[in-house]
């Protein structure tokens, strides 16, 4: 069992570097499924969520090999296998691409339903729809948890996303890819992560068109060949040291990073009384550690990332005044609260809208992390309080964040992971 303890109130300073996108990489290892040919994935992540999906695409006849640090090969040309039902498949949420890459290579796929965070319900009625539009047939099975689709052939067609979901726009890209004709998304998401995966995607001979836009159009190919390909930053963990260091105050030059995916964040910490200043790829937060309170509605990008809620939860807690946070994406993501009123956070819930009372001073708690941004707000509200914090559950954390203690030692934090 591991913890993560912490001894708050140190000033943050200096340098972080931010490491390749979860979000964006768990999409794009399973992508490589559809290539013919050998695919080198670099700025990899070292977090679970790889490591899980390495387990996976290996599992079913892949050769899935780091070649270096941050570097991973995926040659899928003897992958064999369309039943992607073993356990690390159920681990992690993104494992629902399996079911887009496979179907896309061999028409056929089963799956095992997804896990990860859990936040309310979380649908994939708009994969299935999509898969279904583009020809497949579907079966779920609830008793033993697996999809199966099944296609005599994939038809390009027009699919209209009833709600705008970066996972059903990312399937529907992956399944669309080798389809006869065209392919046309609207209401599509627009996520960094989503130009990211159609870029990897256009390397591999892909033909996609739009992403980033409402409308994406993918004209299907006959086959994909193998590439090299650099993943984008993470801008949630880019996110997440940004608001510590608001809260902790100091002055952090968050690295390695593109400053345009940060807007909304920016802007934000700018009005909680942030000194906010944007370099080519990299942006420094310079806070003395008093914010005042402020407003935020999460939305799809480019608002206010979701992902970014919990974090955002844990900051204005420690802001002068009263502040207002509406989650309109997730219908269940406060389960934390609880969590964060250890460390003498006030926080009410009315639905989908917290209600936070700044307060001067926060304490040490010992808490579990819920979940993967919560662990993070968690870490946050820590580094914030007086004295000490304990955090088990840290597998959560390390679903997405890639050596945080270190990273955060190296600010000048008073954290360290210790086994148990
Ligand atoms: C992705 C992110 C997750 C983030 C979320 C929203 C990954 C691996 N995960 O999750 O971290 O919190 O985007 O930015 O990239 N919905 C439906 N039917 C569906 C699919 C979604 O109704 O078939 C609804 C969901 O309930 C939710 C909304 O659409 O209210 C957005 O979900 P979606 O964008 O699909 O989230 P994920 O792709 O699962």
């Amino acid at each position: 069992m591991e913890h993560l303890l912490i001894k708050g109130k140190n000033r943050l300073n200096g340098d972080v570097f931010i490491s390749g996108a979860k979000n964006a990489v768990v999409a794009i290892i399973p992508a490589a499924i559809i290539a013919n040919g050998v695919c080198i994935i670099d700025n990899l992540p070292s977090i679970e969520d790889v490591r899980c999906l390495q387990d996976t695409l290996s599992k079913l006849g892949a050769v899935c090999e780091l070649i270096d640090e941050g570097t991973l090969m995926v040659d899928s040309s003897n992958l064999n296998n369309f039943n992607a039902t073993f356990d690390s498949v159920r681990r992690i949420r993104a494992s629902y691409y399996l079911m887009g890459a496979l179907l896309a290579r061999f028409k056929e796929a089963k799956v095992a339903l997804p896990g990860g965070c859990n936040f309310g319900t979380r649908p994939i009625d708009l994969h299935l729809k999509a898969f279904k539009a583009l020809g497949a047939e579907i079966e779920e099975d609830y008793d033993s948890g697996i999809i199966s689709l099944k296609a005599e052939k994939l038809v390009g067609t027009n699919i209209f996303l009833d709600t705008v979901s970066v996972g059903a726009t990312i399937n529907t890209m992956l399944a669309a890819t080798l389809a006869e004709g065209v392919t046309t998304i609207e209401n599509a998401a627009k996520e960094p992560h989503i130009v990211d995966t159609a870029n990897f995607l256009n390397m591999l001979g892909a033909k996609i068109k739009g992403a980033g836009t409402d409308v994406i159009r993918i004209t299907g190919v006959e086959s994909l060949h193998g590439a090299e390909y650099m993943i984008i930053p993470d801008q949630i963990e880019a996110g997440t040291y940004m608001i510590a260091a608001a809260v902790c105050g100091g002055n952090v030059s968050v690295r390695n990073i593109i400053p345009k995916h940060m807007d909304s964040l920016s802007a934000k910490l700018k009005e909680m009384g942030c000194k906010v200043v944007e370099g080519d790829d990299y942006i420094d937060v310079i806070s003395d550690g008093k914010l005042s309170s402020t407003r935020v509605k999460t939305m799809a990008y480019p608002g206010f990332p979701t992902d970014l809620q919990p974090q955002m939860v844990a900051g204005l807690s420690k802001a002068d005044g009263i502040s207002i946070l509406t989650e309109t994406v997730w219908e269940n993501r406060f389960q934390y609260i609880d969590q964060l009123k250890k460390f003498g956070c006030d926080i009410s819930i009315d639905g989908r809208v917290a209600i936070i009372h700044g307060v001067s001073q926060l304490h040490g708690a010992d808490v579990m992390a819920t979940d993967l941004r919560a662990g993070a707000a968690m870490v946050i509200a820590g580094l914030a309080s007086n004295g000490i914090t304990k955090i088990g559950n840290v597998r959560f954390i390390d679903r997405g964040y890639e050596k945080i203690e270190y990273k955060l030692r190296n600010l000048g934090a008073d954290i360290k992971r210790v086994k148990e």
